[in-house]
């Protein structure tokens, strides 16, 4: 019997690769998508020795508006469909707004919204023909707080994410396709690496950080219970409920206090590549 193929787009790293390694020994076979192609060869090659499942390389540039359509091609060309969806490549842009040029803002844009939404589009109609889909969409428990000081698009863009899954977790109901938003809050990765922070949020303490394994297990197992959101943690549970009950205002103010020290890079983004 064929194994169901899952795309997973950022799995050179961090979180998408700890969802490869997971939908992997769950006997699902894998399309790694992301820009440093060695590394997705390495974490396939590791896949079939540790799991036996077989893995698709698609190198792409998701800021690059045609590589939905190019990723979703190379799927379909090689003779695969798409059952499972991982929209999990990001970033974060340092600073404030004006640190960045526009370009650096609509790349990121076009990665983080528009990338997501269209392989969702691409990737739909044939688990809704077939009968059966699971899409995860990496979002952050930054998209159910109130905005924060630096990385001025990053929250808007993660609950974006949130409502768009919950939409379409509601349109999906009776297809077999499940849709469910994963709201981690910091994780061990290289992200704070490429958005510059790790300096400041290694001086957060240890109750306020995940591990990729348990932020993706919990997704994992959101989705297959087709819950449309998770946050994991107990600790990043609690804030979420705590800023439900807190006024706007609250909120704002308390942001303003902790978000100044934690996500405003003094450094300026211009000329910023990622990876
Ligand atoms: N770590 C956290 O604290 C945290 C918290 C909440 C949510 N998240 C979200 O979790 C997701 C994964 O992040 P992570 O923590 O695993 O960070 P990470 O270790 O830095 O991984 C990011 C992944 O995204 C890929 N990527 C970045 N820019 C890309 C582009 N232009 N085109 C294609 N792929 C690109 C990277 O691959 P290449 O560089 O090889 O292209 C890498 O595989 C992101 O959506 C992030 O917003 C992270």
């Amino acid at each position: 019997m064929t194994r169901p193929l899952v795309l997973i787009t950022g799995a050179s790293s961090g979180i998408g690769a700890a969802f490869a390694r997971h939908f992997a020994a769950k006997g699902w076979d894998l399309a790694l998508s992301a820009r440093r192609e060695e590394r997705l060869e390495a974490l396939a090659e590791e896949m079939k020795a540790q799991f036996g499942v077989d893995s698709l390389v698609i190198p792409a540039n998701l800021a690059d508006p045609d590589a939905p359509e190019g990723i979703y091609s190379a799927v379909l060309e090689s003779g695969r469909q798409v059952d499972g969806l991982v929209n999990n490549a990001g970033y974060g842009l340092p600073g404030a707004y004006l640190n960045s040029e526009w370009d650096d803002h609509a790349a990121f844009l076009q990665l983080m919204v528009t990338s997501y939404a269209h392989l969702t589009h691409l990737t739909l109609p044939g688990m809704v023909e077939r009968g059966f889909g699971r899409v995860i969409n990496v979002a952050s428990v930054a998209g159910l707080m109130p905005g924060a000081k630096g990385h001025t698009l990053y929250g808007g863009a993660k609950s974006l994410l949130i409502k768009f899954s919950q939409s379409l977790h509601l349109e999906m109901e009776g297809t077999g396709v499940h849709v469910t938003a994963l709201c981690p809050g910091f994780t061990y990765s290289e992200f704070h690496d490429v958005n510059e922070t790790r300096d400041i949020v290694s001086q957060l303490p240890a109750y306020w950080w995940l591990t990729a394994e348990e932020v993706v297990k919990a997704g994992y197992d959101a989705v297959e219970r087709n819950k449309y959101i998770t946050v994991p943690g107990t600790w990043y549970k609690f804030l979420v409920a705590l800023n439900k009950i807190l006024p706007d205002s609250v909120g704002m103010a308390l942001m303003k206090k902790g978000s100044a020290s934690v996500r405003s890079s003094e450094g300026s983004a211009k000329g910023h590549t990622q990876g």
